[in-house]
């Protein structure tokens, strides 16, 4: 059978890191024919690093060249290039978040169903092995009715690229990385429809000059994103979650988890724990082995190719990504109206 034939748009720090090594693991179903940066001595640096024949600057030249792209530009270009490769017969998967807006992630969707083409969103948190068994244990948890999701770093505004830049990136902490725990939770919770959002965002502390940052350096009179957010949402079965995530907290640790208290138990992801009863005792149970990767960059990638072949389901539904933004719109909007009304 032939190989998938892959592209990878904007070759900077996450594409080099985890998308072409991951796709280069899987050298017996997929092979990266072609690269594209809008900086093309970053695009052929990186064609000669991992050995890759095809290079343009301009994204749309390298269509003709693959099956299917690896979008890893700021998240402003994610639809108009979504959209582009499925106008040219491509499947995709794009980085997180899926696009500036929900409104924009429809189109993308619209456009898949259209060309009839696979539209994966590189939410890999889900590919953990944790995330696996945490998925597996809802069964003994029942049905969520309270979840926690908490994103926390201390001090770690990202200062390289362009993180900081609402233009290309849309936001901050929330839009970053918030949204990989909040897609896990909605995902653990079986993706029930949410029914209110409201909540709250800030940059107080960034905007301070001279701050503590741990993660390089970033112009405190230019930053316009949120570096925390808290959130509080229901859904439409009756479960509540309370979200917070932050670039900036002034707290002891960082933090990267979901809990879910269910009808039946509990469970923690990061570090795995299941919580149940039985017999008229509390049990706390932990894995003391269980399957999987250590990194997600592999199953991710395996997962998008199969499901190009036809071979296997997505495990990042696109409608769930989507779901993902809408919230993060509405957790937006929400703060705006609070902060035009105090
Ligand atoms: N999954 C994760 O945990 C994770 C981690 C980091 C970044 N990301 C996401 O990956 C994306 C890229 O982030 P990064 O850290 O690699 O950024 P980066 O700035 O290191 O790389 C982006 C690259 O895209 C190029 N580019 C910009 N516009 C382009 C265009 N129109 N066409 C082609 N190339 C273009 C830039 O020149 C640059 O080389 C973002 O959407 C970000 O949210 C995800």
């Amino acid at each position: 059978m032939e190989k998938l034939r892959i592209g990878i748009i904007g070759v900077g720090g996450i594409a080099q890191a985890r998308h072409i090594p991951a796709f280069l693991a899987l050298g017996d179903k997929c092979t990266i024919t072609a690269v594209s940066d809008v900086n093309g001595d970053r695009a052929r640096e990186a064609a000669e690093k991992f050995n890759i024949p095809h290079v343009f600057q301009d994204y749309k030249e390298l269509f003709q060249e693959v099956d299917a792209v690896c979008i890893c530009t700021p998240n402003k270009f994610h639809a108009e290039i979504t959209i582009a490769a499925f106008e040219a017969g491509v499947h995709v998967l794009c980085e997180k978040p899926m696009a500036l807006s929900a409104a924009e992630c429809e189109a993308m969707i619209d456009a898949s169903k259209k060309a009839n083409k696979v539209l994966a969103i590189a939410y890999h948190y889900r590919f953990m092995k944790e995330a696996i068994a945490a998925k597996k244990s809802m069964e003994d948890v029942g049905e969520a009715l309270v979840v926690r999701v908490q994103a926390l770093r201390r001090r770690k505004v990202p200062g390289w690229g362009v993180f900081t830049n609402k233009e290309l990136q849309g936001g901050g902490s929330l839009i970053d990385f918030g949204c990989h725990l909040l897609d896990l939770a909605l995902w653990l919770m079986g993706n029930p429809k949410q029914t209110s959002v409201t909540g709250r965002s800030y940059n107080t502390l960034s905007k301070i000059p001279g701050q503590v940052n741990q993660w390089g350096e970033f112009d405190h009179q230019t930053f316009e994103v949120d570096d925390h957010v808290t959130a509080y949402m229901t859904f439409e079965n009756g479960a509540s979650m309370l979200f917070e995530t932050s670039w900036a907290a002034n707290i002891k640790e960082d933090v990267a988890n979901v809990s879910v208290s269910g009808v039946e138990g509990g469970l923690n992801v990061f570090p795995f724990e299941l919580y149940t009863t039985k017999n008229g005792m509390l049990f706390n149970t932990q894995a003391d082995w269980m399957p999987g990767e250590e990194e997600p960059d592999v199953p991710q990638a395996s997962n998008f190719v199969a499901a190009c072949l036809g071979e296997a389901e997505l495990v990042v539904k696109p409608k769930q990504a989507l779901q993902v933004s809408q919230i993060i719109d509405k957790i937006y909007e929400s703060s705006e109206r609070e902060e035009g009304s105090r």
